[in-house]
Parts: C-alpha cells; structure tokens; sequence
C-alpha cells in the first residue's frame, strides 16, 4: 500500500521542490489538477505585468518599443523554453495561437513537399487541429485531402507515395496516449512525408527531443503546462533543414526580414522569425516571461523524473484504492505511452468532478465518463496526489457525488 509517508519521503528527493514558492496561492487554496487546461499563476507575474502598463504603456507610451525587448520577446520566449523543447534556442517562437501556428506550419508543409497532396491526420485529434486541417483543404479547392486514422495502428497503412505531411497531437487529450515521437518521425520520414506535432499536451509535463526526434514541425499551447497565463502566445518550431525552404504562409511586417526598412515589397526573415505575424501581444509576452524565468531554471531531466514519479504514483493509488469504488484508469498502463494528464473513468464522472471540486480538488471531466488529472511537474507534490486521490475515496465511498447540487457539471 501506498502511505502519504512513502509520498513525503519522494518530495523530499523532489529536484523541482524550489519552484514550488513561485507559484501564487489561490485565496482559496486547492490542489490545482487542471493545468492541462489553464496553468497556475507564477507569483510575480500581476507585477510584471502592472510595471508594464505603468512604465511601458503609461509613461514611456511608444518609447516603450525602443526602452523595452517587447519586439524581442517573440524569440526570447523561444530561447528561455527551448531546451524543454529539445531545440536549438533560435529555432523556437512564441507567436499567436495554437490553431494560428497550426494553420501557418500546416500549409507551409504541405507547399514545401509538393505532388504529395495528402495530409493524414487522426479522425480524434483535438478539434482545432482537424479544422484546421479541414479548412485548409477547403480552402485549396480539393487539391489537398485529408486521410483520417482512428487507431495509431493504422498508421503505417495510411502511408504512401501521396502523403505529403503527417500531422498529430504528441498526447491524445483525452486518453494521454502518447506516440513515440522519434519511431513514428522515422517511419513517416521514410516514406517521404514530414510530420508535425501538436505537443500541447506534452511541452512543459515531460521533456521532449524535437530535433533529436526528427520533428519536421510542432506547436504547443503557451497557457497549459507551460503556465504563461490567459491569452499566452503559442510555440511553433521549424527543423532548421526546412527553415527557408518558402515564404512563411501569412507574410506579414514582423516576419520580413528589415522591419523598419518598410520596404514595399515581402522579403522573408532569415529562419523561423518569418511565421511572425503581426504587433506581438505585449501583455500576454510579459505574463508569459513570469513563467519562462521560472522553466529557465528547469532541467529537463528533472522535469521527466518529477512527472514520471507524479504519474505513476497517481496510477498506483487509483488502482489500489479505487478500483473497488468503480474507477477505472483508462490511459495507457505503460508511462512511455502516456503523456501530461491521466484520464480514469467512473460512471458518475461529472458529478463526480463537481464534488471534488467541493473539496478543493481541481480536474477537468470529458463526456461521457471520464475525468482527467493534469499533472504539472512545477507545483503538484506527490503529497498532493495522495491528499486528491484521499478525497476521490470520500466522495466515491460516501456517494455524495449522487446528491443534487452536484448534478449540474461546468465545463
Ligand atoms: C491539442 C490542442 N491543440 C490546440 C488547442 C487550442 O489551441 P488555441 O486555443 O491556442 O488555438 C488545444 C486546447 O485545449 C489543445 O488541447
């Protein structure tokens, strides 16, 4: 059996202890499970982001643009987080949204391997991603096709001499399944295709080795685990091998190569810096800067032993303690498969989810069943996973998720 003793003693070996203090305390405090959603709050970013407003909006006005790196902060972001990323510091970026990045890198790969009109893709992938996909090919007038799998096993069968890119979500987000990125890379690379990675279920959990993997493309979320706030700006990598293969897909002023040259005609940047688009989100870069001094500290291989250790005591504890109860984990059992989250089920799930959350235990519930623990390598202790499975054992055992002012779930 697992006792909170046992989980005491793993916080105490915790290499990531210290980054605990940086995170704000809720004034109501929880065990915040949720980070695969919305991540915590570093403690210092409302100063950040107020001295911004004051020093930079309020008095130095435009000045602001030569007194302070907000025209930077774009591949700053991308250096501080780029070892998380396996990539080389420059080929990261942090710039709009995910579904943005996903369309700029989607079309960018498909032109960049021509005669090769499919874009295979998993019929579950997080929405976004399959609209995305699905606008794109819309909007080229049936010259690109969408090839959809509904298993990884079909995988290999989908492959063929018209596959131009391979476009996936690194970690399912609702069963956490995770590919193996450097088997699949390989596989899709042999054929000829380039593959992408949406990693927003992954970049900031566990360490992950894009180039090293042969990632041709990725994106990621800035607000989940990498806890850059509401409205973060999303990531994008380019394999150096494809960085000037074209014109990015949204040509704008801040990815031409001179800015302030105002030149009249489109000169792409040299390397990723051409995906940027427009006036960079300042108040989003700061908050997100909160968080990157804080990964800037992190080592990947603390980051991958921390959620490993956090994961596999969440697996042990369920299976123990409430599979009598009706709980059933349903991500895969083998943590290399498995990414940010775990995902159990229990027939009462929703209000299964509202009760916790009475007792101060945040997660997420996905229709019709299941219920999801984001685990955030920064801020969760392994004594905060035996406290949250400790209250999903009251509330199963004492079946007060069946009274009323539980039944209505929020989202
Ligand atoms: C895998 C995945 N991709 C993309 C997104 C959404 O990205 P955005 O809203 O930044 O466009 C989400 C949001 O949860 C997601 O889970």
């Amino acid at each position: 059996m697992v006792t909170l003793a046992h989980c005491q003693a793993l916080d105490a070996r915790d290499p990531l202890a210290f980054l605990h203090a940086s995170f704000a305390k809720p004034q109501e405090d929880t065990i915040y499970l949720d980070g695969n959603s919305v991540g915590a709050m570093p403690a210092d970013a409302p100063d950040r982001v107020h001295a911004l407003l004051t020093q930079g909006w309020r008095d130095a006005r435009r000045r602001g643009w030569s007194y302070f790196d907000w025209l930077e902060k774009p591949w700053l972001l991308g250096q501080a987080l780029s070892h998380l990323l396996g990539a080389r510091p420059h080929d990261v970026i942090f710039s709009d949204n995910t579904s943005v990045n996903l369309f700029k890198l989607l079309a960018y790969a498909w032109k960049i391997n021509p005669q090769r009109p499919v874009i295979v893709s998993e019929r579950y992938n997080f929405p976004t991603d399959i609209y995305i996909a699905q606008g794109l090919a819309h909007f080229l007038d049936g010259q690109a096709q969408l090839r959809l799998i509904d298993h990884p096993d079909e995988l290999s069968a989908a492959l063929g001499p018209d596959v131009g890119v391979v476009y996936l979500s690194h970690v399912d987000y609702r069963s956490s399944y995770r590919w193996p990125m450097r088997q699949t890379s390989q596989a899709v690379n042999a054929c000829g295709a380039l593959v992408f990675w949406d990693l927003s279920h992954a970049a900031g959990a566990i360490p992950v080795e894009l180039q090293a993997d042969g990632a041709d493309f990725a994106v990621g979320c800035g607000y989940k685990y990498l806890c850059g706030g509401p409205g973060a700006p999303a990531w994008l990598y380019v394999h150096p091998h494809h960085q000037e293969k074209d014109w990015p897909v949204i040509a704008g002023w801040m990815g031409h190569e001179d800015i302030f040259a105002f030149a009249p005609n489109y000169a792409p940047s040299a390397g990723v810096r051409r995906h940027l688009t427009g006036s960079p989100s300042i108040l989003a870069n700061q908050a997100m800067s909160a968080a990157a001094d804080l990964w800037k500290q992190v080592k990947p291989a603390d980051l991958g032993w921390k959620h490993q250790s956090l994961s596999e005591l969440l697996v042990d504890l369920l299976r123990e303690r409430c599979a009598h109860l009706g709980v059933t984990v349903t991500s895969p059992l083998d943590y290399a498969q498995r990414g940010g989250h775990l995902t159990f089920r229990h027939p009462g799930a929703g209000s299964v989810t509202e009760a916790l959350l009475a007792l101060g235990v945040v997660s997420s519930f996905r229709k019709p069943d299941s219920i999801r623990f984001g685990l955030s390598p920064l801020y969760l202790s392994h004594a905060d996973i035996w406290t949250a499975v400790d209250r999903l054992v009251q509330v199963l055992e004492t079946k007060v998720w069946k009274e009323p002012r539980f039944a209505k779930v929020s989202v």
